[in-house]
């Protein structure tokens, strides 16, 4: 893993963004895996700002989402495809119908089958050329919380209390508006992505931080599996870094 330690979010999201323009510049047809909460959001303000520019184009980009709540109704404003709509593709210039996320209102289709149908789409489309991730102060990354399997593949999982907590704020901090069921990205699947970069800012991550890095590759912290990726970057801040020996 290649650990960047920086002093700000600003840093953190310029640097970043190096790494996904170099990718696009590479190829413009870039798959790009996408993440919501609040890690990215200046990486999305800073991709903006270089399109507005002209030093940056994802017009012929695709953006697959990693996870998404089940049991929000079809465009709730906080359901991920709604989130990523208004922080990412309103800030680009990706087309709107080249975001796809996970699908759990899919006609004809169990929630199973939706999700088999999701990682299939993102294989067929050749897969994740940069995976955007942040991390859970649980140590989970996209919704794959502890005590998963390693290999796993885009399935419905629960959220832990943990998680639902630190969600609370985008629901007015009304833990019973917080779904507890989410379609998800597995850990298999986001280990195909050709490249990762994940964000942790904040003391609150510090732990996890220190887990996925210097601790056992473990179902108990499953961003502990990016020690197995040949392409991982990890970006943080001081004091998400302030564990690490
Ligand atoms: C979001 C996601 C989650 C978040 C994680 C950190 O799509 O999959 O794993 O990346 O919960 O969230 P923030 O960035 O809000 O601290």
């Amino acid at each position: 893993m290649n650990i960047v330690v920086l002093d700000s979010e600003t840093e953190i999201a310029t640097r970043m963004t190096d790494e996904i323009q170099a990718v696009v510049t590479r190829k413009p047809e870039a798959n790009l895996g996408v993440a919501t909460g609040s890690s990215p959001l200046a990486v999305y303000r800073e991709l903006g700002k270089r399109i507005q520019v002209g030093d940056l184009t994802l017009a012929k980009c695709q953006a697959f989402a990693l996870d998404e709540y089940v049991g929000l109704p079809l465009g709730h404003p906080e359901s991920y495809r709604q989130t990523l709509l208004r922080e990412f593709v309103s800030r680009t210039d990706l087309n709107p119908d080249s975001l796809f996320t996970p699908n759990p209102h899919l006609e004809g289709k169990t929630l199973d089958e939706a999700a088999a149908a999701y990682d299939a789409s993102i294989k067929a489309a050749g897969g994740v050329d940069y995976q955007i991730l942040g991390i859970g102060s649980d140590g989970h990354i996209a919704f794959n919380e502890p005590g998963g399997t390693l290999d796993s593949r885009t399935h419905i999982g629960g959220l832990t209390e943990q998680t639902r907590r630190d969600n609370s704020r985008f629901f007015e901090n009304n833990l019973d508006e917080v779904p507890t069921q989410c379609m998800t990205q597995g850990l298999g699947t986001i280990m195909e992505a050709a490249q990762i970069g994940l964000i942790a800012m904040g003391s609150g991550k510090a732990q996890a931080v220190k887990a996925m890095i210097e601790g056992p590759i473990s179902p108990d912290c499953p961003a502990s599996v990016l020690q197995n990726h040949p392409q991982v970057t990890v970006f943080l801040d001081r004091d998400a870094a302030s564990l690490l020996g």
